[in-house]
């Protein structure tokens, strides 16, 4: 049976034609991945250690390895994406490790990373609670981990902006997807904070904007 602690779907990645209709649909948020990528940035010392959890195609990667004086390694699921994120980062000419794994049983040792980063991922995964404590097992002590997703109570008006301007059959099947399985699997503020106390974390502070929320988890 379901529980905070783990969903009634099963965590698989996304593969084959899903994987590269994902990978073409975000492609051109790259500005989006800029932003995040300089905001993270901020936070780092020279020589960071960072690890992204369910990259997909790399893009957040990517641009972070652009920013960063430190080192990247991205780990997800879906072995279609792993390959598809190595292949982008050689194409980038930037040296990232994807490895292939699961969120809820990091194949890290502890104190490993300076920072997690995790978006649009952490609502598909299985076990969240299992994976929110795998983040803080492998994180250094003053270490964070930023979940960025999707909220629950997102308005109707909310999803209209974000696919304006996307052609109309990649909008309708945006939309769709948001407003139902994205929307049955997502957060609210109010249960991402009560997971996140039930972790090794003990708390979040959560940002809502008006379609997702970023938790920041402090080790
Ligand atoms: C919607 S994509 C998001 C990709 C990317 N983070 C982004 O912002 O575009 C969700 C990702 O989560 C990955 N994923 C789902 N369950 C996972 C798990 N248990 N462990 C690791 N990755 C997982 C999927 O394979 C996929 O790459």
């Amino acid at each position: 049976m379901a529980s905070a602690s783990t969903k009634p779907h099963k965590g698989i990645g996304m593969e084959g034609v899903i994987a590269f209709w994902y990978a073409r649909q975000t492609a051109r948020d790259v500005d989006e991945f800029q932003r995040v990528a300089r905001r993270i940035a901020a936070h780092l010392n020279p020589g960071s250690q960072v690890l992204e959890i369910a990259p997909g195609p790399g893009y957040l990667a990517i641009e972070l390895a652009r920013v960063i004086d430190g080192r990247v390694t991205g780990l997800d699921i879906s072995r279609s994406f792993v390959r598809m994120a190595r292949e982008n980062a050689r194409k980038a000419g930037l040296r990232i490790d994807f490895e292939h794994g699961d969120a809820a049983d990091l194949p890290f040792p502890d104190n490993q990373f300076d920072f997690i980063a995790c978006r649009a991922a952490f609502k598909n995964f299985a076990r969240p609670l299992a994976a929110l404590n795998e983040m803080h097992r492998v994180l250094k002590d003053g270490g964070t981990a930023l979940v960025i997703d999707l909220r629950k109570d997102f308005s109707r008006q909310a999803v209209n902006d974000y696919v304006s301007g996307r052609n109309p059959l990649a909008a309708a099947m945006i939309k769709l997807t948001f407003n139902t399985m994205l929307k049955r699997r997502a957060y609210t503020k109010e249960s991402m904070a009560g997971l996140a106390a039930q972790s090794q974390f003990g708390r979040a502070e959560i940002r809502l904007d008006p379609i997702g929320f970023e938790a920041w988890l402090r080790k």
